[in-house]
């Protein structure tokens, strides 16, 4: 499927729930968010319709977010379901981690092939903080979880917070030295609530530059948004996940699917198109998915200081 402006997408991410057992102070409110009426979520075979129907128009890469994945009922099932689908040859997830101890060898298991996790501190009480109710060890018993299970190569995504993790970026860098990992520093994003704490927070990636300059610059993979960069002689990889200073809107080669069942053209937009709707309006999932590609827009406005209110990270997935 190509868009309007020539870019090929083949990445679907799919939210599937936008509860949270964490509640990280840029992507949710603090209150949480009220449960769902169960029908406004896709079921599980209406997601793997959507994906079969996309494996067969160019989509090979698909990646499970929220909330929080791992919170939604029966989420081994639709792993395997989605698993068995021919033509996807990267299967992912995004999560905070801390049910992995119990869950990752099954979700490997399932055919989940690997995960990013979230990490924005090494400091217990810091991270406490920032999730307002988590427990650093949870998280990093699920970052060892994970590379036992398998499900790598392993990303640990750190969003970039001034004020709050920047006398942590060489701890970070530093961690790559022994662990096989990608730490990816990410810039802060104004979405929804959480936008007026974005733009008071936000450092630009280029700060990990500075600090490190022992990073070396390294080979990228193609229509990926992290620019990465190594240590001499690290085990892993540091990346810069830049969408302010350096937007990467003309690679890009994704759409997604918020936890309420309407696909997003674009992150940063608030056009969206709803499958049950055009479902019953009697389209096809393989049109839907073409509406959706159609309506990408060139870029998003997010570094002219445009936000989108509509919706919390949370209900979108990153
Ligand atoms: P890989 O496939 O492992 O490279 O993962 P990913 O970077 O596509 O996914 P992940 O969920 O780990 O996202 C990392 C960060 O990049 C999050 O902060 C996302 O919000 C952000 N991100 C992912 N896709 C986009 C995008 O298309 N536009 C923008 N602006 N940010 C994005
Ligand atoms: N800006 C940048 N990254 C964000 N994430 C959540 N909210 C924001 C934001 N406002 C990150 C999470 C997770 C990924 C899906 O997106 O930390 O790793
Ligand atoms: Fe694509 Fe929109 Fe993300 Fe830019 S902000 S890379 S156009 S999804």
């Amino acid at each position: 499927m190509r868009d309007h402006f020539g870019r090929k997408v083949n990445y679907l991410r799919i939210s599937i729930t936008d509860l949270c057992n964490l509640r990280c102070v840029y992507c949710m409110p603090e209150e949480g968010v009220p449960k769902r009426r169960h029908a406004t979520n896709l079921s599980f075979e209406e997601i793997e319709a959507l994906v079969r129907a996309g494996a067969d128009m160019g989509i090979d890469k698909i990646r499970l977010t929220g909330g929080e994945p791992l919170v939604r009922a029966g989420v081994l099932d639709l792993v395997k379901k989605l698993g068995a689908i021919p033509g996807i040859k990267d299967f992912a997830m995004t999560t905070n981690g801390i049910l992995l101890p119990e869950m990752a060898a099954d979700l490997k298991a399932a055919g989940l092939r690997r995960v990013n996790i979230s990490l924005d501190t090494f400091d217990p009480e810091k991270y406490a903080r920032i999730t307002r109710c988590g427990r650093l060890e949870d998280a990093l018993a699920g970052i060892d979880a994970a590379v036992s299970a398998g499900l790598t190569p392993l990303k640990i995504n750190t969003v970039l917070i001034k004020g709050f993790n920047d006398d942590e970026i060489e701890a970070f860098v530093d961690y790559t030295r022994k662990n096989p990992v990608e730490v990816r520093f990410i810039e802060l994003m104004p979405l929804g609530e959480g936008a007026e704490y974005a733009f008071g927070q936000y450092m630009p990636g280029e700060a990990v530059l500075a600090r490190v300059p022992e990073l070396v610059p390294s080979a990228s993979a193609p229509g990926a948004p992290a620019r990465l960069c190594t240590l001499p002689g690290a085990l892993g990889k540091v990346g810069l996940i830049n969408p302010i200073s350096h937007r990467f809107c003309s690679d890009c080669n994704r759409i997604r699917l918020t936890a309420d069942g309407k696909l997003k053209p674009c992150l940063h937009s608030d056009e969206e198109l709803d499958v049950k709707a055009l479902r019953r309006a009697g389209r096809s999932y393989g049109e839907i998915l073409e509406m959706a590609v159609s309506a990408k827009p060139e870029r998003h406005h997010i570094d002219e200081h445009e936000t989108i209110k509509k919706r919390n990270m949370n209900e979108i997935g990153g």
